[in-house]
C-alpha cells in the first residue's frame, strides 16, 4: 500500500485533484439528505459500479515487478487503486481515475498473434501483459497478492481455539471469512466485463450484484449472482406521449414474459460462451422456476449465475444489508453459522433439498427478533419507518423498507455472542417445524400454510416459500446439530479446559465433524455401536431424552 502511494506521487499523471482537508468533518461537505445517500445500499452499488467501469483486469508475467507495471499502465492515465492476486497466474486488478484512461489503453493494445488457431476478434477489458525476456528480472520478485480464499478449516479451529472468549472468536471467523475490499472489488469488474458482453444487444442494460456478494454476508469464495436489468432499456418509452406523433420499436414478439427471458438468456450465454475471455462451462439452465446461465470465471474463480428481472431479490439482498449494519454482533453469527452449516454439510453449493444460505440467514434473522428484548426490528417495523423515496413495488409486492438507518433506533439487547449462539441452537433444537412457520416479516411464527417440512415466508413474495426445497431428512439433519451443538456449548465439552495444548473449543469444537452424525452413519452401516468415549455416551443419551421433547422435526419426517 505505502510503496504504491509513493508511486502514485511519483509517476501520476497530472490531473486536477479535489484537495479536502483531512479534518473537514463529513456534515460540513454535504447536506444531511446527501450523507444518507451516501451510505444508502443503492448509492454504494451505484459507486461500486463505477468503480468497476474504470477498471482492468490483466494477467500478468510471473516476474512482474509492482513499479515497473505501475509505470507502464500510468502512461494512460491517473491510476486510483491497484493490487494482484494469484489464480492460476497474477492478475492485477486496476482502476483508473477516469474512464478515457481505458479508451487509451485499449487503443494501444494489440490482438496476440495465435499460431494455428483463430481468435475471435472481440475486445474486451481482460488483458494480458507482455514482456520480452530482458525487461524483467529473472528470478520471480513476488508483488504483494490478495488472498481470494478464506483460510482451511483445520487452520481455523486452530486458531479459534487460541482466542479466549466465544465472542473473540466468532469475530476471528468474520474477520477471516468476510468479503475483502479487493474481493468486492473484483466482483463489481466482473459484472462489469459481462455488461460488456451483453451491451452489443442491450447498450443501456445494466448487469446488478444480488445475493451475498453485496448483501454483507458474503463469505470468500461464495459464488457470483448477477441479473441483467433491462429496465433501463424499456423505460425509454414511458417518456413519450401519446397523443402525439411518435415512432415505435417494430420487436419480435414471444409468447410469454418466461420465454421472452429464456430467449434473451440464451443469447447472452451464447455471447458469453463464444466471445468471453476466461468465461468456460457455461450452461443454460432455461427451464428452472428462474431460468438462469451458470459459467466459471477463470481468471477470478468465481462461479457466475446469471438471471434477468431479479429485482426482488435484489430488494431482499438490501434488507439484508440493512440488517447486517444495525448490529455488529448479526454478522458475527451469520458468518460462524455459515461456516458451522458449511462444514456439516447442511449447506451445498449444489441445488438440492439443502437448506440454502439465503435460508439459513433468514432463520438467523428471525432468531435475533424473537429476542427479549429484540436485538434487531421485524420488516414491518422498517416498513413503517420507510420515507416517500423508499416506496417500492415490484411487480405487485410491497418492497417498501427504510433505507437510512439513522431511523432504525438500538433496540437495547446487551446480551453476548456466546450466549445468543448458545440460544440459537437450543431454539432452533425445540422449534416446532411441523405447525409453524418463520416469519422475519412480522418477527414471530405463524401457522404453516402446507405441508413443507420448513416453511420459511419469502419476506416479499408472501405467498411464497424459501425453503421449499428443503425435505424432512436434510430439516431432521439440521434440527439434530442443533441439539449436539447447544450440547456441545452447555456441557462444557466446547469450553476451554486448562491445558498447555490449545485444544479446539467454543466454535472451534463446533466446527469438528459431528458426532451425531457419525454414529447415525455407523449405524446405518449395520456396525454395533460402541461409543468411543465418555462424550458419545454423554451425546447419545442427551439426543435419546431429546427426541422424547420433540422438536416436530422428526414427526415430519
Ligand atoms: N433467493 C430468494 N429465494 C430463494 C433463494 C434465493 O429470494 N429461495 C435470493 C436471495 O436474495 C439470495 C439470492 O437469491 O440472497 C441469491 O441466492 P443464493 O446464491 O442461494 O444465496 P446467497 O445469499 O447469495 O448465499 P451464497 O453465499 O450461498 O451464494
Ligand atoms: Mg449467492
Amino acid at each position: 500500500q505505502k510503496n504504491y502511494f509513493c508511486f502514485r506521487r511519483k509517476f501520476a499523471s497530472k490531473k486536477v485533484a479535489k484537495i479536502v482537508p483531512k479534518n473537514t468533518p463529513k456534515k460540513q461537505l454535504a447536506t444531511k439528505k446527501e450523507a444518507e445517500d451516501e451510505s444508502s445500499f443503492s448509492r454504494l452499488q451505484e459507486d461500486r459500479r463505477k468503480q468497476a467501469e474504470r477498471s482492468v483486469l490483466i494477467a500478468c508475467p510471473p516476474n512482474i515487478t509492482e513499479m515497473k507495471f505501475l509505470k507502464h499502465l500510468s502512461t494512460h492515465g491517473s491510476i486510483e487503486n491497484c493490487f494482484f492476486y494469484e489464480s492460476f497466474g497474477i492478475y492485477a486488478v486496476v482502476e483508473f481515475s477516469q474512464t478515457h484512461s481505458i479508451d487509451s489503453m485499449l487503443g494501444a493494445t494489440i490482438f496476440p498473434s495465435v499460431q494455428n488457431e483463430t481468435a475471435v476478434p472481440f475486445k474486451t477489458r481482460l488483458l494480458s501483459l507482455k514482456a520480452s525476456d530482458s525487461v524483467l528480472p529473472k528470478t520471480r520478485p513476488s508483488v504483494p497478492c490478495q488472498k481470494l480464499n478464506p483460510i482451511g478449516t483445520k487452520e481455523l479451529i486452530l486458531k479459534l481455539s487460541q482466542q479466549d472468549t466465544v465472542d473473540k472468536q466468532l469475530y476471528y471467523l468474520l474477520e477471516q471469512h468476510q468479503l475483502t475490499e479487493e474481493n468486492i472489488r473484483l466482483r463489481f469488474l466482473v459484472c462489469s466485463l459481462l455488461k460488456d458482453i451483453a451491451a452489443p444487444y442491450f447498450p443501456e442494460c445494466v448487469i446488478r450484484l444480488f445475493g451475498s456478494s453485496v448483501n454483507s454476508f458474503g463469505k470468500l469464495g461464495c459464488d457470483l449472482d448477477l441479473f441483467l436489468d433491462l429496465d433501463s432499456v424499456r423505460g425509454r418509452n414511458t417518456k413519450q406521449t401519446r397523443n402525439q406523433l411518435s415512432l415505435e420499436f417494430q420487436m419480435k414478439s414471444t409468447s410469454s414474459e418466461r420465454a421472452a427471458t429464456q430467449s434473451i438468456l440464451s443469447v447472452i450465454a451464447e455471447c458469453v460462451d463464444h466471445f468471453g475471455p476466461g468465461c468456460v462451462g457455461v450452461q443454460k439452465i432455461l427451464n428452472a422456476r428462474c431460468p438462469l446461465v451458470r459459467f466459471s470465471h477463470q481468471p477470478s474463480g468465481f462461479q457466475c449465475d446469471l438471471t434477468t428481472n431479479n429485482r426482488v431479490a435484489l430488494k431482499s439482498s438490501e434488507m439484508l444489508h440493512l440488517y447486517g449494519r444495525m448490529d455488529r454482533r448479526v454478522r458475527a453469527m451469520v458468518l460462524s453459522l455459515r461456516c458451522w452449516a458449511q462444514v456439516h454439510g447442511l449447506t451445498n453449493n449444489f441445488p438440492g433439498a439443502w437448506i440454502t444460505n439465503f435460508s439459513l440467514t433468514t432463520m438467523i434473522i428471525f432468531f435475533l427478533q424473537r429476542r427479549s428484548p429484540p436485538l434487531i426490528p421485524p420488516l414491518d417495523q422498517l416498513r413503517e419507518l420507510a420515507g416517500p423515496r423508499d416506496e417500492c413495488i415490484i411487480e405487485g409486492n410491497d418492497c417498501t423498507f427504510v433505507s437510512d438507518i439513522s431511523r432504525v433506533k438500538n433496540l437495547d439487547n446487551t446480551e453476548t455472542l456466546d450466549h445468543l449462539l448458545q440460544e440459537f441452537f437450543v431454539f432452533y433444537a425445540n422449534f416446532p417445524f411441523n405447525q409453524m412457520s418463520i416469519n422475519i416479516r412480522k418477527g414471530k411464527e405463524d401457522y404453516k400454510p402446507d405441508s413443507s417440512p420448513l416453511y420459511i415466508q419469502n419476506p416479499f413474495e408472501l405467498s411464497q416459500n424459501v425453503s421449499k426445497n428443503v425435505n424432512p431428512t436434510q430439516l431432521e439433519r439440521l434440527v439434530t446439530l442443533c441439539q449436539e451443538s447447544a450440547w456441545l456449548l452447555n456441557e462444557g465439552w466446547a469450553k476451554q479446559r486448562a491445558s498447555t495444548e490449545p485444544s479446539p473449543w467454543g466454535m472451534g469444537a463446533l466446527l469438528l465433524p459431528s458426532l451425531s452424525q457419525s454414529i447415525r452413519n455407523k449405524s446405518k452401516k449395520g456396525r454395533v455401536l460402541q461409543p468411543a468415549s465418555e462424550r458419545f455416551k454423554n451425546l447419545l443419551a442427551f439426543l435419546k431424552t431429546n427426541k422424547a421433547g420433540g422438536s416436530g422435526a422428526a414427526g415430519n419426517a
